[in-house]
């Protein structure tokens, strides 16, 4: 399915992006890379070799976004897959209180302009060369896969912006996916936790700290993150009552692990599997 397939990965530069170009190069599909210029886009599908041609484009233009279908249509003769993973984070809130500064609108509105519109952008265009696909035996013609984020439904301090540009994308894709049905094209929308990119290690710590405190897997540090660790884990164990939790805390030297999980599916989760004393690396 992959082998030889034409694709279009936006944000292919970096994190995620970089990591589908490898994959999907790496299973024999044919792939345009497209990110900014000034990213590392030229260096990465120099890498990869012949199967991966980089395009300088930001999502945001309709131009640069036409050029990268044009040159998916020149260079491989046609688009099978997009995936949108270019994106940007802010983490700023409504309104700073001690400074009387409100988050400003230029920030709000680029965030928008780049998780959104530029999403957006590219799902129309590259529909339209989908379009022209002869379609395969099941009558499709192409897949679109936007990445939007656990802030779409679970957004913390300061990602305002952040988690209204990934609840739209989420909004849009129902509707996207009933206007391209007709042409066999799909599309879905990943909604991932966090990982360690250059976009999570721009953030400011506070901010870090913040988000991971209330999601999944949390890490802490610090010396009183001992006691946050246990005050949060009961929070979470009677809330989260289908899901396993793991918890890090680093206190000093020391990596604490603690693993809860449900001891059925009809019994609240209250045992502590694992606690483990390890060295940090
Ligand atoms: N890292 C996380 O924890 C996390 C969690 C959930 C969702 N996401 C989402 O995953 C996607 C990838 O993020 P990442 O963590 O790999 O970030 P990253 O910063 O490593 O990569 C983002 C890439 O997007 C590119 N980009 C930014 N603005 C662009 C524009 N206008 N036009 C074209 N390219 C542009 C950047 O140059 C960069 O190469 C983003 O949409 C992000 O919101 C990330």
């Amino acid at each position: 399915m992959i082998k030889n397939a034409v694709s279009l990965v936006t944000g292919g530069a970096s994190g995620l992006g970089r990591a589908t170009v490898e994959r999907l190069a790496k299973q024999g599909a044919r792939v345009v890379l497209a990110d900014l210029g000034t990213s590392k886009g030229q260096e990465v599908a120099k890498e990869l070799g012949d199967n991966v041609v980089f395009v300088s484009v930001d999502v945001t233009s309709e131009k640069d976004v036409t050029n990268a279908m044009q040159t998916a249509k020149d260079k491989f003769g046609r688009l099978d897959l997009a995936v949108n993973c270019a994106g940007t984070a802010t983490a700023v809130r409504t309104y700073n209180f001690n400074k009387s500064t409100a988050h400003r609108l230029e920030d709000f509105t680029r965030v928008i302009m780049i998780n959104t519109v530029g999403t957006f952008n590219v799902i129309r265009l590259a529909a339209g060369l989908m379009g022209t696909n002869e379609p395969n035996q099941d009558g499709q013609r192409g897949v679109i896969v936007n990445t939007a984020s656990v802030a779409a439904f679970d957004g913390q301090i300061g990602q305002a912006a952040y988690s209204a540009s990934k609840a739209a994308v989420v909004g849009m894709t129902l509707p996207i996916a009933r206007d391209l049905s007709t042409q066999g094209i799909r599309i879905c929308t990943i909604a991932p936790g966090l990982f360690n990119t250059p976009m999570l290690a721009s953030l400011p710590e506070k901010i870090k700290l913040n988000t991971f405190q209330y999601q999944e897997y949390f890490v802490m540090s610090g010396k009183k993150s001992f006691l946050k660790l246990v005050l949060f884990a009961n929070v979470f164990m009677h809330s989260r009552e289908k899901t396993n939790l793991k918890i890090f805390s680093v206190i000093n030297n020391l990596y604490i692990q603690f693993i809860y999980f449900p001891i059925s599916e009809t019994t609240k989760w209250k045992i502590l599997l694992t606690f483990k004393w390890t060295k940090r690396k």
